[in-house]
């Protein structure tokens, strides 16, 4: 028997069409400040957008424990997901060893990356101060900074990282001149 390929294409493509038209005003929904302000988390090197809060090695231990432990080392210094500690001084040998501590310019940078990528699996579950106090964790693993120094909007972007000057700035740029 004859089949209307034709005619049976044409019958599928109009009965998704049929299905389609939808109001477009209904798709979505307006967005909030409040959704706004979960993605509004850039930090610049020099502590614009740090939020307020506070936190210190010591109490940045336990949250270090609970929620990075796993994948870093207890101690931050190994683990699955590699060390964050160590190799200050060994940019400029054979065997550089690259670590916040050792390659990272900005305190502040430690504070953005963390805030909006760890821990891995569930970003964006530390509060202000528990980010404060993980970070200062971090610091004081890596002898920059004491045991109780208080890390804030203020202090933070005051610490000076071993290795604030060992980056060439390319703005503006030198191949222009
Ligand atoms: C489930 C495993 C996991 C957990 C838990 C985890 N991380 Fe990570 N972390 C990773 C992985 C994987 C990377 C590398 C990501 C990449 O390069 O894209 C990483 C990278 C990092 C880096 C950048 C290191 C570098 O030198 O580039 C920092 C800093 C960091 N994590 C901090 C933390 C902190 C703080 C916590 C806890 C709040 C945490 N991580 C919890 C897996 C984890």
């Amino acid at each position: 028997m004859f089949m209307p390929r034709t005619l049976i294409r044409i019958a599928v493509v109009a009965s998704i069409l049929i299905a389609l038209p939808v109001n477009a005003q209904d798709l979505g929904q307006q967005v909030t400040e409040d959704d706004l302000a979960l993605w509004d988390l850039t930090t610049e090197s020099n502590g614009t957008g740090l939020p307020p809060g506070s936190g210190t090695a010591r109490t940045g231990q336990s949250v270090w424990s609970e929620n990075c432990a796993a994948c870093h080392g207890a101690k931050a210094d190994g683990g699955p997901a590699g060390s964050l500690v160590g190799g200050i001084g060994s940019l400029t040998s054979a065997a550089p060893v690259k670590t916040v501590g050792s390659y990272w310019p900005y305190a502040t940078s430690l504070f953005d990356y963390v805030r909006r990528a760890m821990p891995y699996q569930d970003p964006g579950s530390l509060s202000d101060d528990e980010l404060y106090a993980v970070v200062a964790y971090i610091l004081n693993r890596n002898e920059i900074i004491d045991d109780d120094a208080v890390m804030n909007a203020k202090s933070l972007k005051d610490v000076k990282m071993p290795n604030r000057n060992g980056f060439v700035s390319y703005w503006p740029s030198p191949l222009k001149n």
